[in-house]
């Protein structure tokens, strides 16, 4: 992807298909703007026909899960990749530390990695340490998440298509304030591209992109964005008011 990427992560949120509607609408009175991104919004999966339907010209829908197989058979309560496909799902988000923190394994994010290959869909891969920690111990724990979660892909096909979200959990869901400091951002994200390095060889490793996520709001887009390595951001909360998306939006056109 040559364009920034914006990614919106809803969560379980808004909390009514009205909402939903009318956040989109918001949304589109600045598709202009989002044109000059690769931007997604990854909805609630009951949102998923009104967001492919009123917005399709300027967003590309994203799943904020995939389910480990493509297999056929009966799996009361999951969304194959086939049917998140058939709505024109091109990326998923895999390994969120909110699905982590309910049990899904670095194990589980390689199976589902390999899933959405498969299918043709964009796997953005989250990993991020748990705690603040200034001794660098984070270092060792981002190399294990990374290595696990990406494990046994060797395709250059493969890992062409992939894109890294470094969240950091303890920067999730706050303000702009107790988001990462942009320095330390800048040291986590070149450990990251050694690791792909190391993993992937430097050619490949060069060509994945690594987002940032955890508390970006419009206070801090352009701070986090000055000379720190990423190509663009996952945003929660922020994502939910399109004015303050619009100024995210922005801070990454201008960068
Ligand atoms: P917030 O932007 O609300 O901190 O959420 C980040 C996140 O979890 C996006 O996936």
């Amino acid at each position: 992807m040559s364009k920034s990427i914006l990614v919106a992560n809803w969560k379980n949120h808004p909390s009514s298909l009205n909402e939903a509607k009318s956040l989109l609408n918001r949304l589109s009175r600045q598709s202009k703007l989002y044109k000059k991104l690769s931007f997604f919004i990854a909805p609630p999966l009951s949102y998923f026909e009104s967001v492919s339907s009123r917005s399709k010209n300027f967003v590309h829908l994203a799943s904020q899960d995939i389910f480990s197989s493509i297999r056929t058979a009966s799996h009361t309560g999951e969304v194959t990749p086939d049917i998140l496909k058939s709505f024109g799902v091109r990326l998923s988000i895999i390994g969120h530390s909110e699905r982590r923190a309910m049990g899904e394994t670095s194990a589980d994010v390689s199976e589902k990695v390999k899933t959405a290959l498969q299918s043709g869909i964009i796997p953005l891969v989250c990993v991020g340490e748990i705690s603040k920690d200034q001794d660098g111990e984070h270092f060792e724990f981002l190399r294990e998440e990374l290595e696990l979660s990406l494990a046994g892909l060797k395709r250059k096909n493969d890992i062409s298509r992939l894109v890294i979200a470094y969240e950091p959990v303890w920067a999730i869901g706050k303000h702009a304030e107790d988001a990462v400091e942009p320095t330390d951002l800048s040291q986590s994200v070149m450990f990251i591209k050694k690791i792909l390095t190391d993993m992937f060889g430097r050619n490949m490793a060069e060509r994945i992109p690594i987002l940032y996520g955890g508390s970006v709001e419009p206070g801090n887009a352009n701070n986090l964005l000055h000379e720190t390595g990423i190509k663009g951001f996952l945003v929660g909360h922020a994502s939910l008011d399109a004015k303050s998306l619009g100024v995210i939006a922005n801070s990454l056109i201008s960068k």
